[in-house]
C-alpha cells in the first residue's frame, strides 16, 4: 500500500538502494476546477494531541494506551525521539500506540542526533522535556526547521539550569546539555506560543517545587489538560497579567488511556473547500471545537459562511461536533479580531484562500507569529495569491486579501509550498474553485500532519492529482 508519510522522505540513490532524507523529492501536485463536493471527511487524530501523548506517555511510569493517534511525519519523528530516550514506543497499527514509560526524570542519554524533520512542535516540547535531566542531546530537522527560530525554548531552558549550544540565531542544529541541579522557574511567554509554554511546562516537570508560566493571551491548552490528566498538580488563574499556570514539580505522571480527537486544523481544509465549490455540501465528524483552537469556525461564520455545527456534544471534556459545511456564495470579508489570532494561527493560509472568494477586504492583524511557521505563511500565501490573480497587501504583522467574490479568482499558476504543509493543501484548495488549475511544486509535505489528504478529497469529488513522474 502506498503510504505517503513514509514516501515522502524517501529517495531512491542511483543504484537502487533507498535513502531517508530530511527532505524527500518534490511532490508536483495540481488542483483542478472541481464539481459539487460531498459526503463525509473523517480527518486524522489531532497533531498536537498526538505529539503530547507520545511524550507525557514516554515520561508517565507504566504502559500509556493511544487510539487515534496522528500518524503523520511529524509526530513519527517524536515518536522515534522518544525511543531514543530511552521509552518502549510500539505501533500497533491503525492509529493504535502503546508507550512504556521512563518516568519523569528517567530519560536516557540518545545516542544519535535526534532528528525532528519538519516539526517544531516535535523539536521544541522534547527540548523542554529532556533539558532538566542531567544528559546531552544534539536536535536537528529539515531543511524549514533548521531556520526556525529556537532562542525563544533555550531563554527559558537556561532557567531551568541547561545550556544549549547553537548555530547562530538561535537555530538547529543544537546540542542541550540538561541541567543537573534544576531550579523552578516562573517564566512570562513574551510571543502568543502553545509550545513555549509547553516546553516550560514539561522542563518543570523535574525541577523541584513550583514553575510558573505566565501567557498574556490565551494559546492552545492541550498540555495543561493532558498533564492535569496524567496525575501533575496544575492549576491556571486568570489574573491582570493574564493566564497563570502553576506546576507543581517532580510529580509520579501515571499512564493514561487516549483517544486523540480528530484535528480541527485539518478539519479546515475540507470545510472550506465545500464553502467555496458550487453546489457542495460536505460532513465532517467529531471535530473538536476547543475554544483555544476553534477560531477560524467562528471567523468563517461570521463571514456568511453556511457551516453547522451538528450533534455538538462533550467528550472528555471538550466540546466536540459535526461540522456541516455547504457552497456559501455569499461571504463577505470581516477584520479578523487581532486577540482571535492564537485560536486559529495555523488556519490563516486557508482563510485567505477563502477570503479570495469573498467580496470586499479580508484584515488579519496581530499575525506576525505567521512569519516564523514552516514557511513565512503571510510571504508564502501573498506571494501565491498574487500569482493566481488576487490582491494582497501585507506588512510586518498584517495582512489583507481583497475578495473577488465567488466564481471570479483566475488561477492558473504554479506555486511554492516551502516545505510547508498548509501552503500546499491551502493552494490546492484554490485551484478547485478558481478558473484554472492550480499547481503547488511540492505536495509532499503535506504528509506532515494530513497523511490521507489526497484520497479523503478525491473520495468528497475532487480533482487533485500528481503532476510529474516520481522518481523512484
Ligand atoms: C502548536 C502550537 C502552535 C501551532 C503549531 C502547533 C502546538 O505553534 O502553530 O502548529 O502543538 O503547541 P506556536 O506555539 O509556535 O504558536
Amino acid at each position: 500500500m502506498w503510504t505517503p508519510s513514509r514516501r515522502a522522505g524517501i529517495r531512491r540513490l542511483k543504484h537502487g538502494e533507498f535513502k531517508m532524507s530530511a527532505h524527500g523529492t518534490p511532490i508536483p501536485m495540481t488542483a483542478h476546477p472541481s464539481g459539487a463536493l460531498s459526503g463525509e471527511a473523517h480527518v486524522p487524530g489531532d497533531k498536537s494531541i498526538s505529539h503530547r501523548s507520545l511524550i507525557l506517555g514516554a515520561m508517565a511510569v507504566g504502559q500509556t494506551h493511544i487510539t487515534g493517534l496522528l500518524e503523520g511525519q511529524d509526530v513519527i519523528d517524536t515518536g522515534r525521539a522518544m525511543r531514543a530516550f530511552g521509552a518502549e514506543v510500539t505501533d500497533h497499527g491503525a492509529g493504535v500506540w502503546t508507550v512504556q514509560g521512563v518516568g519523569v526524570g528517567g530519560f536516557a542519554e540518545p545516542d544519535q542526533v535526534i532528528d525532528c524533520g519538519n516539526s517544531g512542535t516535535g523539536v521544541r516540547l522534547i527540548m523542554g522535556a529532556m533539558a532538566t535531566s542531567p544528559i546531552a542531546a544534539t536536535f536537528t530537522g529539515d531543511a524549514s526547521l533548521n531556520k526556525r527560530p529556537m532562542a525563544r525554548i533555550t531563554d527559558p531552558l537556561g532557567l531551568f539550569g541547561a545550556q544549549s549550544y547553537g548555530r547562530s540565531g538561535g537555530r538547529l542544529p543544537l546540542t542541550i546539555l540538561g541541567a543537573r541541579d534544576p531550579l523552578p522557574v516562573r517564566y512570562t511567554v513574551p510571543m502568543p506560543s502553545a509550545q513555549v509554554k509547553s516546553a516550560v511546562l514539561l522542563a518543570g516537570l523535574n525541577a523541584p517545587g513550583e514553575t510558573v508560566v505566565i501567557e498574556r493571551e490565551a494559546t492552545r491548552d492541550h498540555s495543561e489538560r493532558m498533564l492535569a490528566g496524567f496525575g501533575a498538580t496544575i492549576s491556571t488563574e486568570l489574573t491582570n497579567e493574564g493566564r497563570v499556570i502553576t506546576l507543581q514539580g517532580q510529580p509520579e505522571l501515571k499512564p493514561q488511556t487516549i483517544v486523540v480527537p480528530r484535528d480541527p486544523s485539518s478539519a479546515a481544509f475540507p470545510v472550506c473547500a465545500a464553502l467555496i465549490v458550487e453546489g457542495s455540501d460536505v460532513l465532517v465528524p467529531n471535530i473538536g471545537l476547543n475554544p483555544t483552537r476553534a477560531g477560524l469556525f467562528t471567523t468563517l461564520r461570521e463571514m456568511g459562511a453556511d457551516l453547522s455545527y451538528e450533534n455538538l456534544r462533550e467528550e472528555g471534556g471538550e466540546p466536540v461536533a459535526d461540522l456541516r459545511a455547504r457552497f456559501s456564495p455569499n461571504m463577505q470579508g470581516i477584520e479578523v479580531p487581532p486577540d482571535r489570532a492564537a485560536s486559529m494561527i495555523d488556519e490563516y493560509p486557508v482563510l485567505s484562500v477563502v477570503a479570495a472568494f469573498a467580496t470586499g477586504d479580508t484584515v488579519m492583524r496581530g499575525v506576525k507569529e505567521l512569519r516564523v511557521k514552516e514557511s513565512d505563511r503571510i510571504d508564502a500565501m501573498a506571494t501565491g495569491l498574487r500569482a493566481n490573480g488576487v490582491a494582497v497587501q501585507e506588512g510586518a504583522d498584517w495582512w489583507i486579501v481583497t475578495g473577488h467574490g465567488m466564481g471570479n479568482v483566475t488561477g492558473g499558476a504554479t506555486v511554492q509550498s516551502h516545505l510547508d504543509h498548509r501552503i500546499a493543501m491551502s493552494f490546492l484548495i484554490l485551484g478547485m474553485a478558481a478558473q484554472k488549475p492550480v499547481s503547488v511544486d511540492d505536495g509532499g509535505p503535506i504528509a506532515t500532519s494530513f497523511p490521507i489528504f489526497e484520497p479523503l478529497m478525491a473520495g468528497l469529488g475532487a480533482r487533485i492529482v500528481r503532476t510529474a513522474p516520481q522518481q523512484g
